[in-house]
């Protein structure tokens, strides 16, 4: 988070990776991840390579094992976006070379790391900190969760029945001796929170689920109302893209109290603290 923070506030540039490739494997659509690690992978001299299935021997059914061998052989890091945790887990094992998750089904870490560091800039000391998550017990709630075991700040947590985030992670968690609290109530999960969290209820791949789940998470709207349960100067946040009129109000996502265009940009320090930290 310092390191972060020190490379924000000096416009870090370096040729830590000087003569390296970084392969970027994306298999879902993505703005801010491909586009911070390009940009934060071009500021520590590296070449980026962008991959998808579809312009790839992936989509023609080579299989993920061999391809793990094969990128390992000519790059130096891989940053993949994909569905299953598994296939992550796959690369790890097959490849050779460092692997970092931009995004499954079941985690979004940097994303939540540079969210962290957008709270940490308004709020240094993180135990003194309540976030709020309302809405889809999904990847950045599973990465919110994990989050809470190594940073202890609070997090109280409201899904509708039957949205709730993995079972086992949260277990874990609280074995760990995190500060969680779950409910189906948002407006006790907002109470007193500082920073309120949301995400879009159908996540990448889910598209087919979305009419369900628009009944599903009725009254989960984070909407001026639900604000007000919020401590006084409370902030906003979504990791982006945001659906207006759904997860989050147009008055709210454009109110002063918004800092979602602050944690996007933090994504470009955070992920050039994450290269540091794999690089040095
Ligand atoms: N927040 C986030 O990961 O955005 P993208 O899907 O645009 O990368
Ligand atoms: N939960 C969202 C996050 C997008 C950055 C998704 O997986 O689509």
């Amino acid at each position: 988070m310092v390191r972060a923070k020190e490379m924000k506030d000096t416009d870090f540039r370096s040729d830590l990776m000087q003569g390296k490739t970084a392969i970027l494997l994306f298999e879902k659509a993505s703005t801010r991840t491909r586009v911070s690690f390009e940009t934060a992978l071009f500021h520590l001299g590296a070449k980026t390579i962008f991959m998808t299935p579809a312009e790839s021997q992936l989509g023609r059914s080579e299989p993920l094992k061999d391809t793990a061998r094969v990128l390992s052989r000519y790059n130096d890091c891989m940053i993949v976006r994909t569905f299953g945790q598994e296939k992550i887990d796959e690369l790890v094992r097959y490849g050779t070379i460092p692997v970092v998750n931009a995004l499954t089904d079941q985690g979004h870490p940097c994303q939540v790391m540079s969210d962290l560091l957008t709270i940490y800039e308004r709020t240094p000391d993180l135990s003194k900190v309540r976030v709020a998550w309302i809405g889809d017990g999904n990847n950045m709630a599973n990465s919110w969760i994990e989050a809470a075991i190594y940073f202890r700040f609070e997090l109280f947590m409201a899904f509708p029945q039957g949205y709730e985030p993995d079972k086992s992670l949260l277990t874990l968690a609280l074995q760990a001796g995190a500060k969680i609290f779950c409910t189906n109530d948002p407006q006790m999960a907002i109470d007193g929170a500082h920073y309120v969290n949301t995400d879009v209820w159908a996540s990448m791949g889910q598209e087919a689920e979305q009419k369900r789940r628009e009944k599903a998470f009725a009254g989960f709207m984070v909407d001026e109302q639900l604000m007000k349960y919020a401590a006084a100067d409370a902030k906003f946040m979504h990791c982006l893209p945001a659906h207006r009129g759904e997860e989050v109000s147009e008055g709210v996502f454009e109110s002063p109290a918004s800092i979602v265009f602050d944690q996007a940009e933090n994504r470009l320090h955070m992920q050039k603290a994450i290269l540091e930290w794999i690089f040095s």
